[in-house]
């Protein structure tokens, strides 16, 4: 079976900049795909995540090209067999170029190059796999890297506390929930950093052991190292609030830089890093983890589900009310995540 035409004219929601410069977004034909390499899916639901935001906005470091459909996780069928792969079976297909130098998940019908495509758990729908997707991911590789990193030895002989918990910021967002689930299951106790009060019930149920705002989870004397609050912490809102986090983790403790929802710049000193062995670990999702390792990452979060789902807030949007979501993911606004299905809107 080759990588047919369909009968309906495939659609998606097209972002590009006219000739004055200003955004236009809409939903339309998809653009030309020339990758002959590419393998087609009919789209059951897509991912919204923060990227996916500032692609809506045609923001240059992740629309890396234009026009553009934005999604960089999708779940849908092969339409043609794809290696081992029969046509027809369900796949998930994340990163690698998808949604910022090709065309993405926010449209009937993607053509994602193999090295991205992945069969997805048997025991996840596309939705399931959309409220996660990347988010769980990196989720779940943050929690892989901190323990790799934390120095137990160091910490042993510093004497510090090993049960001192985790911190996790932006935890009202679909990577801090994640993170929180993740965390909790992989046994350490989890402080959930958020901004609203309102999300606490569900942070506390996906497995946080308190939820504090930035303010009670950080102190906020001005001076370069603090007493130790948090063996690890995984961080997804960046600027100011990372430089403090570093300042109050205990020796030989570490810290995932995941997300920038709140700032790039990171106002911090080396002290935490020469006096206390910190551990400063960048987490990229969408390119460091190779096929197999993603194969192995989405068992684990095949594992996770079941203990999230009733639990976590996942919204079903049509590709109409795309642009309202990334305005709200863009202020902070919102809680938990977004999956796309695009089909919400043809079948009317
Ligand atoms: N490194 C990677 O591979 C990777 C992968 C996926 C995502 N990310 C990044 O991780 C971050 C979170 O992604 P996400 O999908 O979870 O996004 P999200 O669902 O929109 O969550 C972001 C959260 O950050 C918090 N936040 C704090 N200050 C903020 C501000 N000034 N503006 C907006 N939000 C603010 C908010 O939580 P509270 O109100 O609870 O504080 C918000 O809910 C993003 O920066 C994203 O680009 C990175």
């Amino acid at each position: 079976m080759g990588n047919q035409k369909k009968d309906t004219e495939p659609c998606g929601w097209v972002v590009n900049r006219g000739s004055d410069g200003e955004l236009e977004a809409a939903v339309g034909p998809l653009p030309e795909n020339l990758d002959s390499q590419s393998v087609c899916i009919d789209v059951e639901a897509a991912g919204f995540n923060y990227k996916d935001a500032l692609a809506c906005e045609a923001h240059p470091g992740i629309a890396r090209k234009l026009p553009l459909v934005p999604g960089i996780d999708v779940s849908g069928r092969l339409r043609s067999s794809c290696g081992d792969y029969a046509a027809g079976t369900p796949v998930v297909a994340t990163g690698n170029g998808l949604g910022e130098t090709m065309s993405g998940g926010f449209a009937t019908e993607v053509w994602a190059p193999p090295v991205a495509i992945i069969k997805r758990p048997q025991n996840l729908s596309a939705v399931a796999a959309m409220a996660m997707g990347t988010a769980g991911l990196t989720a779940i590789l943050a929690v892989e890297r901190l323990r790799s990193v934390i120095d137990w030895d160091y910490q042993a002989r510093q004497q510090s506390d090993k049960s001192l918990p985790w911190l996790i910021t932006g935890a009202s967002g679909g990577v801090g929930m994640l993170a929180v689930a993740a965390t909790a299951l992989a046994g350490f106790q989890v402080v959930a950093c958020t901004r609203k009060k309102t999300v606490s019930d569900v942070l506390l149920s996906l497995g946080a052991s308190a939820v504090q705002s930035p303010e009670e989870a950080l102190p906020d004397d001005k001076k370069p190292l603090s007493s130790a609050r948090y063996l690890g912490a995984i961080d997804t809102v960046g600027g100011e609030l990372l430089a403090h986090i570093l300042r109050v983790v205990a020796a030989g403790g570490a810290v995932a830089s995941i997300g920038n929802a709140g700032g790039v710049m990171l106002p911090t000193t080396v002290y935490p890093f020469i006096l206390r062995g910190v551990t400063l670990a960048g987490i990229d999702a969408a390119e460091l983890p190779s096929r197999e390792k993603r194969k192995e990452l989405w068992a684990k979060l095949a594992v996770l589900w079941p203990l999230m789902s009733g639990v976590f807030p996942v919204r079903q949007i049509g590709l109409q009310e795309v642009a309202d979501w990334a305005a709200k993911m863009r202020s902070g606004r919102i809680g938990g995540r977004a999956v796309v299905l695009p089909q919400k809107e043809v079948r009317k």
